[in-house]
């Protein structure tokens, strides 16, 4: 599919943790006949692979470019779209562990290990059009997408969703202690000095609190759409 512009046509999706961002951009990906990028994976993998390496949490910051390499995080594409691999193997069910995605966030604020995963992202782009998801999609990684969307919820909203995925009881105790957890989540997200979550300026807005997936789904799926259709018109 074609937008008018040069190259390939990616549709970014970014939102805070919970807001539901990978289940609907994988979805919005198929109906589109895209293929789906989910960027946290890839920071979710270069945790695990230093995890299994035993680098104590204090030294996460100092880890450069050469040290990264010694990770073999990878990138292979399927027919949906990737599956990140750790020295060549799929990191199986510590990509999301509890332990994983506690310690995620505090990777993700090292700039050599987002250079690094900024550049398997925009790699991905070789393989046609995309719909990506995370923190700095339409900011940093892709700041010419066709379409960016930033998806929010509350935050009872998003808690909520959370256990439900996880097959948690959602009883009002365990509602605000996940909420704790991701609020925590939330600020190291946003207030990291390198590439910090924020809504791209020229992004569309979609609170899907009180919004059923179908409903966002579509939003999303139609605009993207119309763009396409606007760009051939012309
Ligand atoms: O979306 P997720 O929970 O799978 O992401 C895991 C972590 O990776 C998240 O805590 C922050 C980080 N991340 C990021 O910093 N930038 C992205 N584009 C995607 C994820």
């Amino acid at each position: 599919m074609t937008d008018g512009r040069e190259g390939p046509l990616v549709v970014t999706i970014d939102g805070p943790a919970g807001s539901g961002k990978s289940t609907t951009a994988k979805e919005v990906a198929r109906r589109l006949g895209f293929r789906h990028l989910d960027s946290g994976a890839l920071y979710r993998a270069m945790t695990v692979a230093v995890m299994r390496a035993d680098i104590p949490e204090g030294e996460w910051d100092t880890l450069d470019r050469e040290a990264l390499s010694q990770f073999e995080v990878e990138l292979a594409p399927t027919e949906e779209g990737f599956l990140v691999l750790v020295r060549g193997k799929d990191p199986g069910e510590d990509l999301r562990s509890v332990e994983t995605t506690r310690l995620a966030p505090f990777l993700a604020r090292n700039r050599w290990v987002r250079q690094n995963l900024t550049e398997f992202q925009r790699s991905a782009l070789s393989f046609g059009d995309l719909v990506v998801d995370g923190r700095d999609m339409g900011t940093i990684v892709f700041p010419n997408a066709g379409l960016k969307v930033f998806l929010t919820a509350s935050l009872e909203e998003r808690s909520r969703r959370r256990l439900l995925q996880e097959g948690k009881p959602l009883d009002e105790k365990s509602i605000r202690q996940e909420a704790l957890r991701i609020s925590k989540r939330d600020e190291t997200d946003t207030d990291r000095a390198v590439a910090p979550l924020k809504k791209p300026m020229d992004a569309l807005e979609i609170d899907t609190t009180d919004l059923s997936f179908e409903t966002q789904v579509v939003r999303i799926v139609a605009v993207a759409l119309a763009l396409t259709r606007e760009a051939t018109e012309k």
